[in-house]
């Protein structure tokens, strides 16, 4: 018998979702962050800081931590036992939120210095070490598992140097306050290999477990590889790090992002220990996510992994996107009325709904003018394609419920009124003998989601989850039922209208519900483009006519009707007038 021996491994912390986050001003919709820890998890990663739930005010990135834990794919995620998902909490108010939210894991956090802590968390270091072993203490009460940071071990953006000793004495108090691990901090990336060897031995010296502690670096002065691949040297199986290097704290002024985790991947798989990880889709998961966000993408392995598939998937790339190539469809506006304008290019009309600070709901005018536009866009020989998109961050949020404009609870005439003009606009895209697209350039709830499924072929950018979100009101998907339930099927429908939960483009695309999804909405553009010179290929009596045919399969599979209707457009097609003569 031969005896085997393991290959070393070590442990990474993916703090993208929480330190990569915080600090980018821009709004970064929940969506793309529950679909970023998705794919996070799915490269094999096993611990992963979610959020933190810390004062809105102070870090407003991260003020959607709510809808971000009660997601049904987080809670999914934190059911899963292999999984450690730690939550930054500051104090007793951020904990018991994440209490209420199901979270199994909180981090806390102190600094060793005092400018940093003021400016942090707004107390001394000894107020933040009591405060902390006080939440630690009610959070293992209460079975939750207590990480720890020390930050600014090697200085302080206000403060200047830090000395060893205040680091080992907030290590010490965390470990004594229950945290199963600390994790060393250096949050301005100031530090190299000469200080964190000095650092970690000094502490080892002062008796601090190595498997007690963690590496936590920042990559300002381009040292952070160098300084894990040190303190992996010394002794230490746990780092902390950043999908695409994103992070920096708003309090540490000047400081950059996080160690990409790519890179330590990368090093480490190149040194024989393992991590867990799959490599390529991590780098996947990293240029997706700079470019979702359109933040600078800082792993260098990550650049060059990603420019070597590209070359050896360009050849078939640029043989599929040939036709697209060619320059972008020029729109000209021909109308504008409040909340949606109309642009033409050659053959297609394309509507764009233009409420974007109400989420593109739709008023009663909108609703009139989307109906006139498609019913006379359906009669108009010149025109073969309808596309309905939006501008701003979301596609439709559904009917207008504002509290001036709703026609719920107003009586039996406002609804009456409002029935028939949700039916006249669903019905008249639905009975279009035009190709109709929703190109979803955002989320949609409600009628937003009927009118995307009342289309015949949808793209969307990834971030586009759709949300029966009816139930939720006390409502239910009445008038788009009938569009939605036939391209969903009974069951799934059945579900997401009860749940009101968001279905994401990834779920729809693996469904056949959405033929395609973009991560940008500059490629959403392009995919629009690409399709639309795709579709050049049916002459609009054969899409007419290859419509009618779907209908006649859903709306009277196996009857005379169908029956009949087959015969109609067979005898249509070869009849010596028809498209297919020429
Ligand atoms: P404060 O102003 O001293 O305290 O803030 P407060 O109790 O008066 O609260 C102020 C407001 O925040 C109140 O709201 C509270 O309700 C609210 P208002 O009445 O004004 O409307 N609030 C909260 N809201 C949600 N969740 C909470 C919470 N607590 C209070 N948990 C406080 C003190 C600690 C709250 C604040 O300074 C804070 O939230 N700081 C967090 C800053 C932060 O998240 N920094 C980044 C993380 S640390 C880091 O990045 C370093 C690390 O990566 C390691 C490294 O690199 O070194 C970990
Ligand atoms: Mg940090």
């Amino acid at each position: 018998m031969t005896l085997q021996s393991t290959p070393p491994t070590v442990r990474i912390v993916e703090v993208g979702p929480r330190d990569g986050l915080q600090n980018i001003r821009e709004p970064i919709s929940t969506p793309i962050k529950l679909e970023l820890i998705r794919r996070l998890e799915e490269t094999g990663l096993d611990t992963i800081e979610l959020t933190s739930v810390v004062s809105p005010k102070a870090i407003p990135q991260l003020a959607d931590c709510r809808e971000v834990l009660g997601s049904p794919q987080v809670k999914h995620l934190v059911s899963k036992s292999h999984l450690r998902l730690p939550v930054l909490v500051p104090n007793v108010k951020g904990l018991n939120i994440a209490i209420q939210h199901g979270v199994k894991e909180i981090a806390v956090f102190i600094s060793a210095t005092e400018g940093f802590s003021k400016a942090n968390i707004n107390c001394t270091v000894e107020q933040a070490i009591e405060r902390a072993r006080h939440v630690a203490s009610l959070a293992l009460k209460s079975n939750l598992s207590v990480r720890g940071y020390v930050s600014c071990i090697f200085a302080d953006p206000y403060d200047g140097p830090t000395s060893p000793a205040s680091v080992l004495h907030c290590v010490r108090k965390l470990l004594d306050a229950g945290c199963y691990e600390v994790s060393l901090g250096d949050t301005l990336g100031i530090g190299s290999p000469a200080n964190v060897r000095s650092l970690i031995k000094y502490l080892v010296r002062e008796g601090i477990a190595l498997d007690k502690i963690a590496g936590h670096f920042h990559d300002t002065y381009g040292q952070a590889v160098a300084n894990v691949w040190e303190a992996y040297n010394c002794g230490l199986r746990v780092f902390d790090s950043s999908v695409a290097g994103l992070g920096g704290c708003p309090f540490a002024p000047g400081a950059s992002g996080n160690v990409a985790s790519e890179d330590l991947v990368y090093m480490f798989h190149n040194a024989g220990i393992s991590t867990g990880v799959d490599l390529p889709k991590l780098v996947e998961t990293g240029i997706w996510i700079s470019e979702t966000i359109s933040k600078p993408h800082s792993s260098r392995v990550g650049t060059a992994l990603s420019i070597k598939s590209k070359a050896a998937t360009s050849a078939a790339a640029s043989m599929i996107k040939k036709s697209s190539k060619d320059a972008p469809l020029q729109w000209n506006m021909f109308s504008e009325t409040e909340g949606l304008q109309l642009f033409r290019s050659g053959v297609n009309l394309k509507l764009v709904l233009n409420r974007p600070k109400n989420g593109n709901a739709l008023t009663a005018s909108m609703i009139s003018d989307l109906t006139s536009a498609i019913t006379a866009a359906s009669q108009h020989p010149q025109t073969s394609r309808i596309i309905i998109t939006a501008a701003g961050k979301f596609f439709c949020t559904g009917m207008d419920l504002g509290k001036e404009s709703t026609p719920v609870a107003q009586g039996d005439a406002t609804s009456k009124a409002q029935f028939e003009r949700l039916t006249s606009l669903f019905e008249a895209l639905d009975q279009s003998p035009k190709v109709t697209i929703a190109c979803m350039n955002g989320p949609a709830f409600g009628g937003g989601v009927g009118l995307a499924f009342a289309c015949d072929i949808r793209l969307a950018v990834r971030n586009a989850a759709v949300t029966l979100s009816e139930a939720k009101l006390g409502l239910c998907p009445a008038t788009i039922s009938k569009y939605v339930i036939r391209e969903w099927g009974i069951s799934f429908a059945r579900e997401a209208m009860l749940s009101a939960r968001p279905v994401t483009t990834d779920e729809l695309k693996t469904k056949g519900l959405v033929s395609d999804v973009a991560d940008t909405p500059e490629q959403l553009g392009t995919r629009l483009d690409e399709l639309l010179a795709q579709l050049k290929v049916a002459s609009p009596d054969a899409s007419r006519m290859s419509k009618e045919l779907v209908r006649l399969a859903w709306a009277h599979a196996g009857t005379e009707k169908q029956a009949h209707g087959i015969r109609r457009l067979f005898e249509e097609m070869m009849g010596a007038n028809a498209d297919g003569a020429d």
